[in-house]
């Protein structure tokens, strides 16, 4: 079997070989001098290393011919030939680029992002990629974070669903390419929680926060079969989680017995010196490998360092054995022994397949959300008066890709201003500026074209720089002179729809309030351009939900519906006994979001019938059982997302005011209804108990079946028992 076949393997080798196994090489020069457009130089010594077996695996490779090259010099000339793992950042999309992932998260559709993961396992493995740093699985609270981008949003829930349905199409089995893909779900643990939205900030979390809302996640994508996990940059309270001994060892290897490989983010056991845990890279070596940390991304603090260590005693060889043996055992997984080579003639392909396409637009189509829609303005009629199109981004084909788009290409991406041609060609196109620039650019000539039309789409918001790693912001808004361009247009009197493209949600009240409809199209990839014409023309209806609320104002980060009720809530149960101003509260503006999470506009109107439980007192080991129907009472046909929320009423220590812990999208003709119904198992309503166990505890809960998170009125249940049986 596959663990012999590892021992074995693993009993052939010196310290120096097995050591090369725990690192991760990027194999160019970043930063080196090259002329406009060349590729970057090859690491030098990088050949060297593989022939002795000092290397395990590389990153970022998007070439066929020279992974096959560099496959060839470890799996043939290398002492033992162990191929490489080939690994890459294949976020959402590879050539075909989808939504970003907060976007593709707003379809709250997990079989369909499961096909889009599965698409760009596709393409990225046939040019050789075996191994995706994807799904990020980090519960993002904070829009001022620029990575919230990449994730699936604030819920935790919904989180685990979507790592899952990730996990599942990135891995998928039969892929066409003969070969097979491990998906590594990141950033473990706690990214999401950067204090003050700061990338790779100080994380300071309570160990019931840690498990209840950072952790499901990630258990979740294991438990979908997830074989690898990426460690995060950030400390946790004081530990950083590429050296942390409770996450990596207790959690990971003790409670949860997964065996899996653990690798560091880029240099994150170097960064361990300037975190100030380490006084050098052999000691952080020390302190990375003992934690439980297999492969050391880019720096060499393994590779240099740990032979020394080792053979000094300073670290125990069986460390660095079963480390290794970690990583032989997911190389012959992946079959990687019997196939390192991809099939170069072939890899262009799989490029851009026309059902790639096709799926990367009906993801656009799904993830848009319709955050505002005065008088049922949309959709537009084809046709139907004079349509002008201002904004900076409505003309961008970089800018619809996102973050995280190293093998996209610009040149193949559809813009707003070309799928809006196919629906009004006369339309009037004016810039009004740049996305980025302060100055006034061409407002008079916007204004004009304002004033000439009847009807106005305004395309405002972020590039494809603005959001993702290191972009974090203290005013997530429209940056450069945007909102001066948007006011002079609003000016005009004009009805306005206003696209916004963002990798966050922005804080853009003023907008929202003299915008007569609001799109929120994310960054959607190389189809956005279709897709967004097509739901403003009413050719694709808006289905999607947001996954993160947008706030009022900044002041309100970081913010979640799933909050906490306080002592002195400013409204429902238990409110008021002091009166104002003694309620957990701002002064200057309501604690709600302007949209909530969950939010999301068709063009039709569903409607929900009463909340029935048909299980109102339940065992703690029982299922509980929900209904409600659910009626198109519009005119076209729509999907909606109906969401299932309890809250637990008293508890051994306090509970969320809400929590998702069921969905159902349902896709409604006119007129058509339809029973919803969950089966919601009490563990499902577990948490981190006040003397440190993981159950459910006996009580009373409210259920809500709504359309959003502050939406509906609850039913009730009670779980039965003492605590003696909770489990
Ligand atoms: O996978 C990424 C990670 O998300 C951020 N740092 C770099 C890694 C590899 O490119």
């Amino acid at each position: 079997d596959l663990e012999a076949r590892a021992q074995a393997l693993l009993a052939q080798m010196t310290l120096e070989e097995k050591i090369g196994q725990l690192w991760q090489v990027q194999p160019v020069e970043l930063g080196a001098e090259t002329p406009e457009g060349a590729p970057l130089p090859e690491r030098p010594g990088l050949r060297d290393d593989i022939r002795a077996g000092r290397v395990g695996s590389l990153l970022n490779l998007a070439d066929p011919a020279l992974v096959n090259e560099y496959q060839r010099l470890a799996a043939e000339e290398s002492r033992l030939g162990i191929p490489l793992l080939i690994g890459a950042d294949v976020i959402h999309g590879f050539r075909t680029v989808f939504p970003i992932p907060l976007a593709e998260a707003c379809t709250w559709n997990p079989p369909l992002l499961e096909r889009a993961a599965r698409a760009a396992a596709l393409e990225a493995s046939a040019v050789g990629i075996d191994w995706i740093f994807a799904p990020m699985v980090d519960v993002a609270r904070d829009p001022r974070w620029g990575r919230i981008a990449e994730g699936s949003g604030e819920d935790v829930y919904l989180g685990g669903v979507l790592a899952a349905a990730r996990v599942r199409g990135f891995q998928a089995a039969d892929l066409e390419t003969g070969r097979q893909v491990a998906a590594c779900p990141k950033h473990y643990v706690g990214y999401g929680a950067a204090e003050a939205g700061r990338d790779y900030n100080t994380v300071d979390l309570s160990e019931r926060t840690l498990r209840e809302v950072h952790l499901p996640p990630f258990k979740a994508a294991f438990d979908a079969g997830a074989g690898t996990v990426m460690t995060a940059f950030n400390e946790i309270g004081g530990v950083p989680a590429s050296a942390n001994p409770f996450t990596l060892r207790r959690i990971l290897r003790e409670e949860w017995r997964w065996p899996g490989v653990t690798l560091s983010d880029y240099e994150s056991v170097r960064e361990l010196i300037p975190h100030g845990v380490a006084a050098d890279l052999q000691d952080a070596a020390r302190l990375s490998l003992t934690a439980g940390l297999d492969i050391e991304m880019v720096s060499r603090a393994y590779a240099d360092h740990l032979p020394e260590l080792v053979r000094e005693g300073t670290v125990p060889e069986a460390l660095v054995d079963e480390a290794t043996l970690r990583v032989l055992m997911l190389k012959l997984r992946l079959g990687l022994f019997e196939q390192p080579y991809v099939d170069a003639a072939r890899a262009e392909g799989f490029m851009g397949r026309e059902e790639t396409r096709d799926l990367a637009l009906e993801v656009a189509r799904q993830s848009a959300v319709l955050l505002k829609n005065g008088d049922g303005v949309l959709p537009l009629t084809p046709g139907a008066g004079r349509v002008a199109l201002i904004g900076p981004l409505a003309d961008a084909r970089r800018a619809l890709l996102g973050c995280w788009t190293l093998f996209g290409r610009a040149e193949e991406v559809e813009t707003i201003l070309e799928g809006v041609r196919q629906f009004a060609p006369d339309v009037a196109y004016v810039p009004g500026g740049t996305v980025r620039d302060a100055d006034e650019g061409d407002f008079a000539e916007a204004v004009r074209a304002a004033e000439a039309a009847d009807m106005v789409i305004l395309v405002l918001g972020e590039d494809d720089q603005m959001s993702g790693e290191a972009r974090s912001k203290t005013r997530p808004g429209l940056p450069g002179a945007q909102a001066r361009l948007a006011r002079a247009v609003l000016a005009t009197g004009k009805p306005v729809v206003s696209v916004i493209l963002s990798g966050r949600p922005l804080v853009i009240p003023e907008l929202v309030e003299g915008s007569a409809a609001v799109l929120a199209a994310w960054h959607g990839g190389t189809r956005a351009g279709r897709a967004v014409a097509e739901l403003l023309f009413g050719a694709a209806s808006p289905g999607g939900r947001l996954t993160a609320g947008w706030p009022r104002h900044v002041g309100q980060l970081p913010m979640t519906y799933a909050h906490k009720n306080t002592g002195r809530p400013e409204g429902g149960p238990g409110a008021v006994q002091f009166g104002e101003p003694f309620t957990s509260r701002y002064t200057d503006s309501p604690n709600t979001p302007l949209f909530p999470f969950g939010h999301g506009l068709t063009y039709t109107r569903f409607e929900y019938g009463p909340v029935r439980v048909l299980t109102p007192e339940v065992e703690l080991g029982g299922t509980v059982i929900i209904e409600a129907e659910l009626t198109n009472v519009g005119e076209r046909a729509g999907a909606e997302v109906a969401q299932l929320y309890v809250r637990d009423l008293v508890g051994s220590v306090t509970r969320p005011v809400r929590e998702l812990r069921g969905f159902i999208r349902a896709e409604l003709a006119p007129g058509e209804r339809r029973t919803l119904r969950f089966e919601v198992p009490v563990s499902s309503l577990a948490f981190w108990r006040a003397e440190g166990s993981w159950g459910a505890e006996a009580g009373e809960f409210h259920v809500w079946i709504a359309p959003h998170s502050a939406a509906g009125a609850p039913g009730t249940f009670r779980v039965l028992g003492s605590a003696e049986t909770e489990q």
